[in-house]
């Protein structure tokens, strides 16, 4: 096991992965640090859109082989409201553009396949991971493993370890600015076994609250209803999960299919951002300095983005000593980020049954935004190009 590495990473998700990869390629030693076993980060059910830009980067890594043969890429995706369903053609309005369907725990299987095959580190079941001296030309991390006691000496560590983790609070205190919003209803979700009963992604609203079609594959059905931040899953027996599917998803001439399901969760639905990005050497990236509701699709692909600039500045930094990219590095991102935090919350409020709306204000609201963006080709093609990712 190294006792010293070029870049310390904290995190085996999408950011930390793809930063591992990254680097890789750029000839930089990295150790990445995971405190769950493969398994578990392997099996996790997240969402599942990538940007053009998200699935280019990964085929250009080359990582992208399954994505390639497997992915789904789509064209549009239908909002449905009172019964009917308008399709949004983002081909049409964007020039070409697509997103593709590919399940975040297949990305992170790719990406586990491709580190473990480089030979470099990759460390499951860390505990206690504590980064120290960041602010320092030498941080460290310390951490445990087997019961031993590790030092990793590091130039640089990247704090890819999700909203849970060590590396934000190890920031002193005051450096940091918090902005978040946490909405009163969350997502019940569910992959259940059956062939999707639409070709493409259905966003509902609905008076009983929001609903949607996803997708994993030809024979796999995500499904989400709106339901209470802290829902408890006991209260949610398959066949109340249908009814409550069948409800809100009616339309004329469509049904949707049932099938065993074999995954449920719960997810809560907030905006957080954390800034700066930076503190002497400790860079964070992805769900470390931000949270985007799931509503727009883009948790993923801003971790993505995020580690594509870090990875550009610290090789500059390794060749040459070049530190314009990594001194930018956080003004670089939070354009980025602020931008797909607005568009998350503009979906988000727009198709969610808002609680204490006693007198319907904002339901008539919801229904005059939603006509207009189905009736108005630019209102579409806004949301078509936020959705298929900008820049
Ligand atoms: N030490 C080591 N590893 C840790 C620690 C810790 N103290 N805390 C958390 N981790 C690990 C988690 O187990 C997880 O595997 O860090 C990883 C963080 O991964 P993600 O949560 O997937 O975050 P990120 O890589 O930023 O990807 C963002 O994930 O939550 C979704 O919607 C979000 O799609 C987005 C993506
Ligand atoms: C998913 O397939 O898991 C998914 C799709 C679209 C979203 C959120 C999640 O907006």
């Amino acid at each position: 096991m190294s006792e010293r590495t070029q870049v310390g990473i904290v995190g085996a998700g999408p950011a930390g992965l793809v930063l591992g990869h990254l680097l890789h390629l750029q000839g930089i030693h990295s150790v990445i640090l995971e405190h769950r076993d493969r398994e578990y980060i392997e099996k996790r059910v997240r969402a599942g859109v990538l940007e053009q830009g998200t699935a280019d980067l990964l085929l250009e890594m080359g990582v992208g082989e399954r994505l390639e043969r497997e992915g789904l890429v789509h064209h549009g995706v239908e909002l449905r409201f009172d019964g009917v369903g308008h399709r949004i053609p983002f081909d049409e309005l964007t020039g070409g553009k697509g997103i593709t369907i590919y399940g975040q725990q297949e990305v992170v299987k790719d990406l586990i396949a491709a580190r473990l095959e480089t030979g470099r580190e990759l460390l499951f079941e860390v505990e206690d991971v504590r980064p120290e001296d960041v602010d320092s030309d030498s941080p460290r991390l310390r951490f445990r493993r087997d019961g031993d006691e590790h030092e990793l000496q590091c130039d640089f560590v990247a704090g890819c370890d999700g909203f849970h983790g060590v590396c934000r609070d190890c920031v002193p205190d005051g450096i940091l600015t918090y902005r978040e919003r946490v909405y009163p209803f969350g997502w019940l979700g569910i992959l259940a076994e059956v062939e999707p009963s639409s070709d493409e992604l259905i966003y509902c609203h609905h008076a009983r609250g929001f609903a949607l079609h996803s997708m994993r594959s030809p024979e796999l059905t995500r499904l989400y209803l709106q339901c209470e931040p802290d829902e408890p899953l006991e209260d949610w027996p398959d066949e109340r999960i249908w009814r409550e599917l069948h409800a809100r998803f009616e339309s004329p001439g469509w049904s949707l299919k049932e099938g065993p399901i074999i995954e449920k969760g719960v997810t809560p639905l907030r905006s957080f951002v954390a800034e700066p990005m930076q503190h002497g050497r400790l860079f964070l990236a992805g769900d470390a300095v931000h949270i985007v509701p799931a509503t727009g699709a883009k948790g993923l692909n801003l971790a993505v983005a995020d580690v594509r600039v870090l990875a550009e500045g610290l090789s500059r930094w390794f060749s040459n000593r070049d530190d314009s990219v990594l001194k930018a590095y956080s003004g670089r991102c939070l354009g980025r980020v602020w931008h797909a935090q607005y568009f998350a919350w503009w979906m988000t409020q727009m198709l969610h049954r808002m609680p204490d709306d006693e007198d319907g204000f904002q339901a008539h609201l919801q229904r005059a935004q939603l006509n207009h963006v189905v009736s108005s080709r630019a209102a579409a093609t806004a949301l078509a190009e936020n959705y298929v990712g900008v820049g």
